[in-house]
């Protein structure tokens, strides 16, 4: 066969599969075709190859040159480059339509990516201990009322049969704003602001800040946090008092919880007695928090002192009332193992963040 003929067949050779790959330079099966579902597994590089390679169609036609007489070399010389032209110009013409259009993306801005987190902080230990408190005792009945900080000795002392001069009133030292004005000491003055707003019976409890001049140590701060509780109606009891705070201790640190009274002293109260809890001794800590007892006082309480009653007006032989006050710092404590009160308001997020 003459070198000008097989190179005519070279070329009609690549045509056909140039077809293929046209329809599918993947490789993979055309639609609709005869060889649908047949891949014909060729791509533009094998067609490369193929023609072009150095061991590929062409090389060999080109090889063949030399045999021919020397007249004819130049016609068929003619015809290869022409040949060689042509498949180059075909494979790049089919790779071009496969490269994506336009330039490269450059990664920009994503708008459809979510935003950064935006910290939040967590909720105060003071702040969940007190909701848990109120949420115990809304279910049993109790309403919430809210007092002044900033009290007159009237509503701190006075009016809760605190005398002038009585000793009990160094116990509760504060800050004093003017002679009269000072930042109240405990929740109590809500007592008496509640039973001038409204009248009895009535079931009410009384979250707030208070405030003492103590020394600062691990036990006790300048300020801290109280709910006070206060009943008023016409027969309540010792044994109901009693009944409340023992169903509240169980409802907050569980059924099995321990709880004590034991005889105390508030001049608006009487009899007056503080609840402890049974914190138990297995640790050094529960030595050192409970005095080596085991037990923790949690908070004090007792009968409503008729002298509290007179003082706002309400008759203390057709009522009767019991009111108890506890801190929210040491039920914080108590309940998540805290080992120092100063935590509470020092703002360090490494403590805060684990509430
Ligand atoms: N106010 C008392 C205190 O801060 C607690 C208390 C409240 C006691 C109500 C009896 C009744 O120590």
């Amino acid at each position: 066969m003459s070198l000008l003929a097989d190179i005519q067949q070279v070329r009609a050779a690549f045509d056909r599969r140039l077809e293929a790959v046209r329809a599918r330079p993947d490789g993979l099966p055309v639609a609709g075709t005869a060889r649908a579902g047949q891949a014909s597994g060729e791509t533009v590089e094998h067609l490369r190859i193929a023609f072009l390679g150095r061991k590929g169609k062409l090389a060999a036609l080109f090889a063949r040159l030399g045999t021919l007489p020397k007249e004819e070399r130049p016609e068929a010389g003619q015809q290869l480059n022409q040949a060689k032209e042509y498949f180059h110009t075909a494979i790049e013409t089919v790779e071009a339509k496969m490269r994506p259009e336009g330039p490269a993306e450059e990664p920009g801005l994503d708008l459809t990516l979510p935003g950064d987190p935006i910290p939040l902080g967590t909720i105060h230990p003071v702040t969940q201990i007190e909701e848990q408190i109120k949420n115990i005792f809304l279910r049993l009945g109790f309403s919430v009322f809210y007092g002044p900080e900033v009290e007159t000795e009237f509503y701190n002392f006075e009016a809760l049969n605190f005398q002038q001069d009585h000793p009990a009133r160094d116990m509760q030292d504060t800050f004093y704003i003017s002679e009269d004005l000072l930042l109240r000491t405990h929740t109590s003055n809500n007592q008496i602001h509640a039973m001038q707003t409204m009248k009895p019976p009535l079931r009410i409890i009384m979250p707030g800040r208070v405030y003492r001049n103590e020394a600062i140590s691990a036990r006790s701060y300048c300020t801290f946090h109280q709910i006070e509780g206060l009943v008023v109606h016409r027969n309540t009891s010792m044994g109901e008092l009693k009944g409340t705070l023992q169903y509240f201790a169980r409802e907050l640190y569980g059924s099995d919880t321990r709880t004590r009274f034991r005889p105390s002293y508030f001049p608006f109260t009487e009899p007056s007695a503080e609840m402890d809890i049974y914190w138990g001794l297995k640790t050094e800590t529960d030595y050192r928090v409970t005095k080596g007892t085991g037990w923790l006082e949690i908070l004090g309480c007792g009968m409503v002192h008729p002298n509290v009653l007179r003082a706002v007006d309400v008759d203390p032989i057709e009522w009767t009332g019991y009111a108890f006050g506890m801190g929210l710092e040491r039920m914080a404590m108590l309940k998540w193992g805290i080992g120092d009160i100063r935590y509470f308001y020092e703002g360090d997020l490494r403590f805060l963040r684990q509430f």
